[in-house]
């Protein structure tokens, strides 16, 4: 069986929300992520929220300015966070939902039924060069309306299946996100998948070949307490990588 890479996209808003709770500079977000480049995260993720809870629009800024790996935006569909998009220019945009009435019943973005607001964000995006993706539950319509809208991108909500015990309500969560990327290699979109993985749970879809990339933030942020940021993102890699079939990160890329 050939192995395909799987990338690690490590979210920083996590140490934001440490640093905001004193309103100081400690911890530095832009610092975790040059560190999470360093311990071999392929791309750094950050959500500049409508309300700033964590990430703030100077972080972004930062970011940009002194990474060397590729910034994927998390943000909603708005005209604001349109404009900071256009103006930095990030590799990738993550479009998210940030209030009620845009998730679907379990919390991803509700494309389906926003094709027609939805649809400006993306070609603006799309033409101007940055990778779109539509966070969405695993769920065949929401895929279908994120190709008819043009995202070349979709990224699966792995919550409901996080946020359960191991068993069969489990087990039933994953077989939907297994069905959701291979009806996405059908129709001819990258997969991604995230939310909410931990080392006790990644190991199922990162053994999900049609998956090209992983997100994960707080359960990493949290695990640096107790190991190190550093060590926490290696250990991810090393279960991403032994749950994939591979060996090590090159072979997976070769
Ligand atoms: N992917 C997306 C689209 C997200 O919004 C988030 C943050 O909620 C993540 C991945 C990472 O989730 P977590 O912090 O639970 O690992």
């Amino acid at each position: 069986m050939t192995v395909r890479a799987l990338r690690l996209g490590v979210n920083v808003d996590h140490v934001a929300t440490v640093r905001n709770a004193r309103g100081g500079v400690h911890p530095d977000p832009v610092r975790a992520a040059l560190m999470a480049a360093a311990a071999g995260a392929d791309g750094i993720t950050a959500h500049l929220r409508e309300d700033r809870r964590h990430i703030s629009d100077t972080d972004i800024a930062r970011l940009m300015n002194e990474l060397k790996i590729p910034l994927n935006l998390e943000m909603a569909a708005t005209e604001e966070m349109l404009a900071i998009a256009l103006r930095h220019k990030p590799h990738a945009a993550c479009i998210v939902p940030e209030k009620r009435q845009e998730r679907t019943t379990e919390g991803g973005l509700d494309v389906a039924g926003a094709r027609k607001s939805l649809e400006p964000y993306v070609r603006k995006l799309v033409d101007a060069g940055i990778r779109v993706s539509m966070f969405i539950e695993a769920d065949v319509a929401q895929l279908d309306a994120a190709k008819q809208i043009g995202a070349p991108v979709v990224e699966l909500h792995t919550g409901s299946y996080c946020e359960v015990p191991p068993g069969p309500e489990r087990e039933h969560q994953l077989k939907r996100l297994q069905a959701a990327a291979t009806h996405a290699e059908m129709i001819g979109l990258e997969c991604h998948a995230g939310h909410g993985l931990g080392y006790d749970t990644v190991g199922p879809i990162a053994a999900i070949q049609t998956l090209a990339e992983l997100n994960i933030g707080h359960f990493l942020v949290g695990e640096a307490i107790f190991i190190g940021f550093d060590a926490a993102i290696r250990s991810m890699r090393a279960a991403m990588d032994l749950a994939r079939g591979a060996r090590t990160r090159r072979a997976a890329k070769a």
